[in-house]
């Protein structure tokens, strides 16, 4: 039986300032993921999806991003009929929240076709076709979700640069509050468009610190100086603020979090609804989880930070 998957994401620092070329921070949150099953079929060549219950035919045409995925998928290794098989799709990662919920699907898909068909795919080209169907689902990504997923370690990603990926001084932990507001990155990207082509002279120095963040951030982390990123997290948010990409509820939560004893607290991902994240240690945890619960998270999930593996 083969089943494939992908992770789910969270973007430290950077999100919406690196669309405009400024570096960011995400790391995989390996524990959430999707996953894909594949039974061999007669002779077409279907996705089902079993949290929406809907089953998507890839046929040349079906501009449906599933069957997209699966179409790139089979060009790039050269595989240029549909094969007869179902793949099942289900997926841990809530979606709309931004945690990466589609790449995390396409990868997992590409995968289970590759495996299927005893082929693979180096991460590049793989990368390479879950940002495309990124480009359906959020008009004019930057690539950095689909880069984290895909390669499943923590990156300093600049848009259009070779990947960086850095070192985990010291785990740290954080909480995931999840607002459970669905939200469109596609809108909240494109808003930011319409903002920064009205005032450039306004928006560009907000960039621009939100860039110095994500350097001082990284520096940070690096050395393990953990209560570094406290402070840093709270000015990226209310920078995310003056972009329009934060809310009443998601700033009501990352209030509640400071209260609560977090060092830091921010959105995470498009912003105005979706995810936050506050920094946490093992002591406060339990107290700041409460605290989001209380004042409108609808889940809470704990995640450790820390050195994996490189595989780039
Ligand atoms: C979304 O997870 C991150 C944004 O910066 C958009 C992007 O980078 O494509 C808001």
């Amino acid at each position: 039986m083969i089943k494939t998957s992908a992770s789910a994401k969270i973007i430290l620092f950077g999100e919406h300032a690196v669309v405009y070329g400024q570096p960011a921070i995400a790391v995989p949150v390996s524990d959430l993921r999707a996953y894909v099953s594949v039974e061999r079929a007669r002779n077409d060549l279907k996705i089902f999806s079993l949290n929406k219950g809907e089953l998507v035919k890839v046929t040349r045409k079906n501009a449906h991003p599933l069957a997209v995925t699966a179409r790139l998928t089979l060009e790039k290794i050269g595989y240029h009929t549909l094969p007869g098989l179902t793949l099942k799709l289900k997926s841990d990662i809530p979606m709309g929240s931004g945690l990466g919920s589609g790449a995390a699907v396409s990868t997992a898909i590409a995968r289970a076709l590759c495996a299927a068909l005893n082929k693979s795919l180096p991460l590049e080209e793989l990368n390479a076709v879950v940002y495309e169907v990124e480009k359906l689902h959020h008009g004019t990504p930057s690539g950095i979700d689909n880069t984290v997923i895909v390669y499943e370690q923590p990156v300093y990603f600049v848009r259009g640069k070779p990947l960086e990926t850095f070192s985990i001084g010291k785990p740290f932990t954080l909480l995931v509050g999840d607002t459970g507001i669905h939200s469109s990155t596609k809108i909240t990207v494109a808003d930011v468009r319409i903002l920064y082509d009205s005032d450039p002279a306004r928006i560009t120095p907000i960039f621009e610190r939100i860039g110095e963040i994500v350097r001082q951030a990284r520096a940070a982390i690096e050395t393990g100086n953990i209560e570094a990123l406290g402070p840093l997290m709270n000015e990226n948010h209310a920078l995310l603020r003056d972009l329009t990409v934060s809310s009443v509820p998601l700033d009501t939560v990352c209030q509640a979090a400071l209260e609560a004893g977090a060092l830091g607290a921010k959105l995470s991902g498009g912003g105005r609804g979706g995810n936050m994240l506050a920094l946490v240690t093992e002591e406060t945890a339990p107290t700041v989880s409460e605290a989001l619960l209380k004042r409108g998270a609808v889940r809470v999930i704990q995640t450790a930070v820390q050195f994996t593996e490189s595989r780039l």
